[in-house]
């Protein structure tokens, strides 16, 4: 049996803000963030709400919408790089506040932004190995992508969540994990040191490394799957790039084409990019465009925009997705989509969630993001004033040094 994925579901934070504000309260011409990054607003996540309410809250539906027992959990994975201890796993407390039971594989799985897939991967593998008991397995992305005020990073923010069911015979995608293309390399292109609020990031630097892992990640996938340079992309209906701003999504498929199309000439070599992107690649864009960074979940995200974009249309179609994370780790594999797949689509409701968000005003946005780590931990004064917006799960605050949530 090989596993796959039966449903998928995501969570944004309720607030965001759009790149307007931003740009006219720091002073740089809007075009930089709609034409030069691709991006329009991004979420913003309250602090009732954290890296274990938004898994909570992106898990709960899979369960609901597919009438599984929590007890029928086998394994529960948790991605994500905003943990909130650097022991218990974000997955225990998910564990806790979805009542899943006792004989299941609970653990949490970091490796930047590709950590997301690390766990996917993981587990699809553990899942087709264990047919015993026709076992079901959740696989969670969950991240909060902040970085300093007034940082070139500032404009790329973001929050969400995605969960995934994993169990055999699957309902919307299949993969075959052993033909993914892989690549790593020890570098410096943006991490969080222990105890450090936001990450650091040599943001130009990170776009090569990028750039790099793509390269590498394409070569083994064109040698696991027999295929010669400029036979990728013929053999692809969409392809999903790992997009912390939209604009990358655009650098990544150029790359693409220079590397595939590398005997043809400039001019050629844009009208395909044109016409590929906008076949391609442009129907994962819309997530990205309205939430921003979501990390571990982004290249997911990128997945839900396609099939609400697509509906139909995508039904049987081969998908080819880049994940990447820095550190670096990448992995470019294949997803057959499943035909049938439109009541699963429909159910998703991405687009209502980003329809029903509040806007923000600049100042309520520092309001959120510039409370102390104490004043977060002792936050609820703040959260009253909200209670009418709570989602299902919030964090509510310390008891003796325990999270506490509701
Ligand atoms: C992405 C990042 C490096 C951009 O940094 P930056 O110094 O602000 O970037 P730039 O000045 O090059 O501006 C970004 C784009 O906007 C364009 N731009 C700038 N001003 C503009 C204007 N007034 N009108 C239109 N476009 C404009 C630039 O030409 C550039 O486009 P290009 O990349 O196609 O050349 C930064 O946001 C960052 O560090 N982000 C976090 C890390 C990250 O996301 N890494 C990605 C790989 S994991």
């Amino acid at each position: 049996m090989i596993a796959g994925i039966s449903d998928i579901s995501i969570y944004i934070p309720k607030y965001y803000l759009p790149h307007e504000e931003l740009a006219k309260a720091r002073g740089v011409p809007v075009e930089k963030f709609h034409a030069g990054l691709g991006n329009q607003n991004m979420a913003i996540i309250p602090n009732w709400e954290d890296a274990v309410t938004m898994a909570a809250n992106a898990a709960l539906p899979l369960l609901e919408r597919n009438n599984i027992d929590p007890d029928e959990i086998r394994q529960l994975v948790v991605s994500t790089e905003s943990g909130v201890d650097h022991s218990k796993p974000v997955a225990s407390f998910v564990q806790g506040l979805l009542n899943i039971g006792t004989r299941c594989r609970v653990y949490e799985i970091k490796h930047a932004c590709y950590g997301g897939t690390a766990g996917l991967i993981d587990s699809i593998e553990w899942i087709s190995k264990h047919t015993n008991d026709d076992p079901k397995g959740i696989v969670i992305m969950t991240d909060i992508a902040k970085y300093g005020f007034g940082t070139l990073g500032e404009p790329t923010q973001g929050a969400g969540a995605l969960a995934l069911l994993v169990e055999g015979n699957p309902r919307l995608f299949s993969l075959d994990t052993l033909l993914n293309g892989i690549f790593s390399k020890d570098v410096f292109d943006f991490w969080r040191p222990t105890g450090h609020r936001v990450p650091i990031v040599d943001g130009k630097y990170s776009i090569d490394c990028y750039l790099m892992a793509l390269e590498g990640t394409i070569s083994h996938f064109r040698t696991n799957h027999g295929l010669k340079v400029g036979e990728l992309m013929d053999s692809l209906d969409y392809l999903i790039y790992h997009m912390p701003f939209t604009k990358m999504a655009h650098k990544a498929h150029r790359h693409l084409v220079e590397i595939e199309y590398k005997d043809a000439g400039r001019e050629e070599q844009e009208k395909i990019f044109e016409e590929s992107f906008a076949r391609m690649v442009a129907p994962s864009l819309s997530g990205v465009r309205e939430v921003g960074n979501i990390y571990t979940g982004s290249v997911y995200m990128g997945l839900v925009s396609l099939l609400e974009a697509e509906g139909k249309k995508a039904e049987g179609k081969k998908v080819g997705l880049f994940s990447y994370g820095s550190g670096c780790g990448a992995e470019f594999f294949l997803c057959h989509l499943k035909p049938g797949i439109s009541r699963i689509v429909d159910s998703i409701g991405f687009k209502e969630q980003l329809e029903n968000r509040k806007k923000l005003t600049f100042e309520q946005y520092i309001q959120f993001y510039s409370k102390s780590d104490e004043e977060i931990l002792y936050y609820p004064e703040e959260a009253r004033g909200f209670k009418d917006e709570f989602t299902r799960f919030v964090f509510t605050g310390f008891k003796e040094h325990r999270r506490q949530y509701a």
